[in-house]
């Protein structure tokens, strides 16, 4: 059809992206042969990756980057990852990356990481017209100890690169409130803050997220629908949520996008964005989540522009940056 083609090529702004996540199975396994890493069990013999579950997921995730040891390897990551951004029409995104794996929390190392990738975006904005801007993230699963020298690592360096602070990993362990002093030094450095709540845990956690760490976006956020007066909280207060609708469905928070709630969320006055997460492990691209949206549930290209603009305004990014993108 004529619209869903041009809802493809729309140009797209992505807020939801995991810098290793994002990661080509075929660039993973180009270092593993070049380090002579043996990374049996996180391909499946199509050469996708291979997970039964979000837990098995994560270890996946995290055994993939036992091939990105050094600034030169983020450095090509970041390449990689922004030429497929920009394959798809994106011309702005944002991607979460953690010095838990950049450095382990060691603050000059964490520096020489990213260096690394900052040249490399700084290059990419050069030939492709893409734009990179990052969010430093800690992770769940690692626990509050660790969540402390990653935030340290993102106050020292925050400024109009680092523009936000966050977590994500399994949000069935821990609470989020004891992150608390994590993300309140972030926001100290003038970071905006996001973190992943409401995707496997329910609307408490979405509360949480707003109440206990203030933040302005939250990832995923979807479940937060099971509770009318939180969605009104949301729409209310204007908190973001980080859509990531392929990736629900791929790991089975929702059986499939009819019965996905973003569309409910957005018809109660949310303000809904679109990302992929983890493309390649989702098997998902920013142009498909477009179409399949506007499939779905039949919204056209206006629709799209709308989430697209609704994007722009919540990314943390400079105002200046923000204009290149509205
Ligand atoms: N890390 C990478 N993808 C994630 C997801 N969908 N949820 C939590 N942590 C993640
Ligand atoms: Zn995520």
């Amino acid at each position: 059809e004529e619209d869903l083609a041009g809802i493809a090529d729309l140009p797209k702004v992505e807020l939801h992206l995991h810098h290793e996540g994002a990661a080509p199975p075929a660039f993973i396994r180009g270092l593993a042969k070049e380090k002579s890493v043996n990374l049996s069990g996180v391909f499946r013999e199509d050469g996708s990756y291979a997970y039964r579950d979000f837990v098995h997921f994560l270890s996946v995730y995290e055994a993939a980057t036992e091939v990105l040891k050094t600034p030169r390897d983020y450095a090509r990551l970041t390449t990689a990852l922004l030429e497929d951004c920009a394959k798809n029409g994106v011309i702005y995104c944002e991607t979460f990356i953690s010095p838990d794996f950049c450095g382990g929390g060691d603050l000059g190392a964490w520096r020489e990481y990213l260096h690394a990738m900052q040249e490399a975006a700084a290059e990419a904005e050069r030939d492709m017209g893409i734009t990179l801007r990052g969010i430093v993230t800690c992770i769940r699963h690692f626990g509050p100890d660790k969540a402390r020298p990653a935030a340290r690592c993102a106050a020292e360096t925050a400024g109009d690169w680092i523009v936000g602070f966050g977590m994500g990993g399994d949000e069935n362990r821990g609470e989020l409130r004891d992150f608390a002093y994590s993300f309140d030094m972030a926001r100290e450095a003038g970071l905006q803050l996001t973190t992943h709540a409401g995707e496997w845990r329910g609307p408490s956690e979405v509360r949480s997220a707003v109440e206990d760490l203030r933040v302005a976006r939250i990832g995923h956020g979807v479940r937060a629908i099971e509770d009318l007066a939180l969605v009104d909280l949301l729409a209310e207060t204007g908190v973001v949520l980080e859509v990531c609708p392929g990736s629900n469905v791929m790991l089975g928070v929702y059986p499939d996008l009819a019965t996905h709630p973003i569309a409910e969320l957005r018809e109660r006055g949310v303000k809904v964005t679109v990302s992929t997460d983890d493309p390649p492990f989702f098997h998902t691209t920013m142009r498909q989540e477009y179409v399949t949206l506007a499939e779905t549930f039949q919204w056209d290209a206006e629709v799209m522009r709308e989430i697209t603009r609704t994007a722009a305004e919540a990314a943390f990014c400079d105002e200046e940056t923000r204009k290149t993108i509205l």
